[in-house]
This record gives C-alpha cells, structure tokens and sequence, in this order.
C-alpha cells in the first residue's frame, strides 16, 4: 500500500471487518501486499470468462456483479470479490462494474494466495464470504422454481 504511514495502513485495515482479528503480523503482511486504486463510474473491474488476476475489496462506493448480462448482486463497502478466481484458477464467473465512484484495496494473485495459505482467519472469512453468496443464490434459485 503506497502513499499512507505505515500507522494509517494498519488503521485502515483493523477497520475492514475482512481484515478485523488478525494479528499485527498478518496485517503487516496484508499491508505490504495490498495496493489502494481508484475506478470512476461504469469501469469494469472483473470481466466474466477472463483469466482474474487480482482479488479486490471495496473501501467506498458500490459495483454490480453480473453474469450474461443479468445483475447477481450488488456489493459495497467492505465486500471483497475476485476471489473465485484465485481459489480454483478458472476463469472469472461474473463481470464486475463500478456503479459510483470507487475504491478498492487490490491484492494480486499470488500474493492472496500466499496470504490465505498463512492466515487462517482471513481463510475462514473468505469462506464465510462464500457461503452467504451460495445462501443467497440458493435462495433466488428457489424463489424462481
Ligand atoms: P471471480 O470469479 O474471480 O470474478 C468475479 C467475481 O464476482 C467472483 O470472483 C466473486 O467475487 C463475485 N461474484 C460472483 N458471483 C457472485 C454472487 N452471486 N454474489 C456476489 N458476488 C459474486
């Protein structure tokens, strides 16, 4: 992460609830691996069926995940996506658009990889993360059948 103190880098993710819990070490690490960026309105930031190169986590605005053109789901500030792919190394499962203005904390591939290898509590919070998404989709499926 450029361009902050190291002290407003760990502040700002003792804040992410994605981040809250872990260790001094491991925000440290995060910290080092992480970079702030900026998209405007309407800039995709993921594209479906695109190798994904970076997970990402909203620090303020709101993007749209869709998939064939229909919306999935909305996510705001504090949400994370891009982590599908770095998971399971396939291609990407939805399209990502900036809705608003947005900023993101970016963390490449193999630096999230590393990081979900060592930390065990950003692991289960990725996992949790999963998990509402397929509660969610599994609701939408049997609200349609
Ligand atoms: P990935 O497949 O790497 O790139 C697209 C991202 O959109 C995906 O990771 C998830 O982070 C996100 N995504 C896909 N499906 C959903 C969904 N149903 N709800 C919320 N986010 C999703």
């Amino acid at each position: 992460m450029l361009g902050r103190p190291q002290s407003a880098k760990m502040d700002l993710l003792k804040a992410v609830p994605l981040f809250s819990g872990l260790s001094r070490r491991h925000l440290t690490l995060i910290a080092k691996a992480a970079d702030e960026t900026t998209a405007a309105e309407g800039d995709i930031l993921a594209r479906q069926d695109k190798l994904g190169r970076e997970f990402a986590l909203i620090l303020d605005g709101r993007v749209r995940v869709e998939r064939d053109g229909k919306r999935l789901a909305w996510l705001g500030v504090g949400d994370f996506f891009g982590e599908m792919s770095i998971i399971d190394g396939l291609p990407r499962s939805a399209t990502v658009v900036a809705e608003t203005a947005t900023a993101l904390l970016v963390i490449e591939t193999r630096a999230f990889s590393a990081l979900l290898d060592t930390t065990p509590g950003l692991q289960r919070k990725i996992m949790v993360g999963l998990c509402e998404r397929l509660r969610a989709a599994d609701a939408a499926l049997a609200s349609v059948n």
